[in-house]
């Protein structure tokens, strides 16, 4: 099987050591490409902060026209970038479709973006002191960006770091998940596309953008390396965490995991209520087996709904369909590996001997493992307490809205929630409420809009995703005064 290139400052690379890249239902191998070797990861990093100034100074046309061609081309060849995700990560491939329309759009919103990225003029003359003065404020990179990129979306993630580089003029060196670099290497493939062939004025300066498969003992590297000041991390908490203490100096933006919990509130109480949201939190704690950080994992249901609903729950959960992701039938296919798969039967299993019933599931076959409803779980499991990222739904019921709410927050996570409820009132308690960086009302925490900020607090992280967000977090504002103007 031939090594596919990485791109290095825009160019098709290759480095000694190979890294085969294994489909997680059978092992077998999908493709190969190889690390890149510490010359070759200088190489990059220098390039990068070579060419900041003119990135920077790059016309918002040209930015927005790479991006545009970026969108362009995923959307060409939408079938094979989206085979090649399932055949990486596993996703069952009408999640994999979706995944690629939305980094079509996250491409074509980075170009929009580009566009309207102008800056604002503020009048100063509202103290004696400023008359005749104005000031022109705009952001300007903070310099090249160092992008960690996680399995789970390994395109649409990869997406949500380059493109907003892009549109602000900022160099970035992309690391993707040691499991599936493929589809990265691929936008890069594309990226290559709009890269300066020919000198300067005819696309991206070459040094723009790298995308680089490295082991991660290899990234610390990276992260510590001063000519990348920016550093946008997805990915675990621990890993997060480090990353921060490792450079405090450095603008760090980090998109960690969450226990994500869905509320099922009094007012949501009619038949079509119950199957609706049963439907939903069925599929959006099962997606992608559960492999989401906004993956439905806590359910709170009022107690008095709680035996017409959990029964309509359960038959939503057994009706996904598991097996091979590349089968258009499939909902629920593997986890990423074995040891992932393992680690979420060792949760389930320590929950049920502290006391939870199984309602559902509970059996893993190799990296597979079946769609799961627990119910009595004890507060302190860590099916409650921590990130499952593995298809396992904990329902509890609650006494009122502000006992779920409560609930909802008590967590060392906070990213989105998800609150089924007709009720203004209660849309806006909870908005108020609950400490996550996004409510949902209506459905489940799992949905996301590429264009809105996107995020957590507490141990969700810090910084927003979210094309324009993300543009915010790798620039800084710049001030210029001008005086004795009359306007
Ligand atoms: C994530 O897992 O944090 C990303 C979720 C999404 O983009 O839908």
């Amino acid at each position: 099987m031939e090594s596919v290139p990485f791109l290095l400052a825009g160019r098709p690379a290759r480095g000694a050591d190979p890294l085969p890249v294994r489909h997680p239902y059978d092992a077998r191998e999908v493709g190969r490409t190889s690390h890149a070797d510490p010359e070759q990861v200088e190489a990059a990093v220098a390039a990068a902060a070579a060419v900041a100034d003119r990135a920077a100074a790059l016309p918002a046309h040209v930015r927005a026209a790479a991006l545009d061609h970026v969108s362009r081309r995923l959307a060409e060849r939408a079938d094979e970038v989206a085979r090649l995700v399932t055949a990486e990560s596993g996703k069952p491939i009408r999640w994999a479709r979706g995944e690629v329309a939305r980094a079509v759009a996250t491409f074509r919103w980075g170009a929009e973006e580009a566009r309207r990225w102008s800056g604002e003029v503020q009048r100063l003359d509202t103290e004696p002191t400023g008359d005749g003065r104005i000031a022109l404020v705009r952001r300007l990179p903070r310099g090249p960006v160092l992008g960690i990129t996680p399995f789970n979306f390994p395109l649409n993630l990869v997406a949500h770091k380059v493109a907003p580089a892009l549109a602000v003029g900022a160099p970035i060196v992309v690391k993707p998940a040691p499991a599936t670099p493929l589809t990265a290497l691929l936008l890069g493939e594309l990226l290559a596309e709009v890269t300066e062939p020919d000198g300067p004025g005819t696309g991206l300066p070459a040094g723009m953008v790298s995308v680089l498969p490295l082991p991660n003992d290899r990234a610390a590297e990276l992260v510590r390396d001063p000519r990348l000041p920016v550093v946008s991390f997805t990915g675990s908490g621990p890993v997060g965490a480090a990353i921060r203490r490792a450079v405090p100096e450095k603008h760090v933006t980090l998109e960690l995991g969450g226990n994500a919990a869905a509320v099922v509130c009094a007012d949501w109480a009619s038949a079509d209520d119950f199957d609706h949201a049963a439907h939903r939190i069925a599929t959006f704690g099962n997606y992608q087996a559960g492999q989401s950080c906004i993956a439905v994992q806590r359910v709170f249901v009022h107690e008095w709904l709680l035996d017409g609903f959990l029964p309509r729950l359960v038959a939503a959960v057994a009706a996904l369909r598991t097996g091979d992701p590349a089968d258009e039938a499939t909902d629920v296919g593997p986890l990423i590996d074995d040891a992932a798969a393992r680690r979420v039967e060792e949760w389930v299993d320590e929950a049920v001997a502290a006391g939870a019933t199984l309602a559902l599931g509970g059996r893993r076959e190799g990296t597979s493992y079946a769609p799961t409803v627990l119910t009595g779980v004890p507060a302190g499991c860590r099916v409650n307490t921590e990130e499952v990222f593995g298809p396992v739904l904990v329902v509890a019921p609650v006494p009122d809205d502000s006992a779920a709410f409560a609930a909802v927050n008590d967590s060392a996570y906070g990213l989105q929630a998800g609150i089924f409820t007709h009720d203004l009132r209660t849309a806006f308690t909870a908005y108020r409420t609950l400490r996550v960086g996004g409510v949902v009302v209506g459905d489940v925490p799992s949905y996301r809009a590429d264009q809105m900020p996107y995020g957590g607090v507490k141990g969700s992280g810090v910084g927003r995703e979210g094309v324009r967000s993300a543009m915010e977090d790798y620039t800084e504002s710049r001030v210029m005064v001008l005086s004795g103007i009359e306007w």
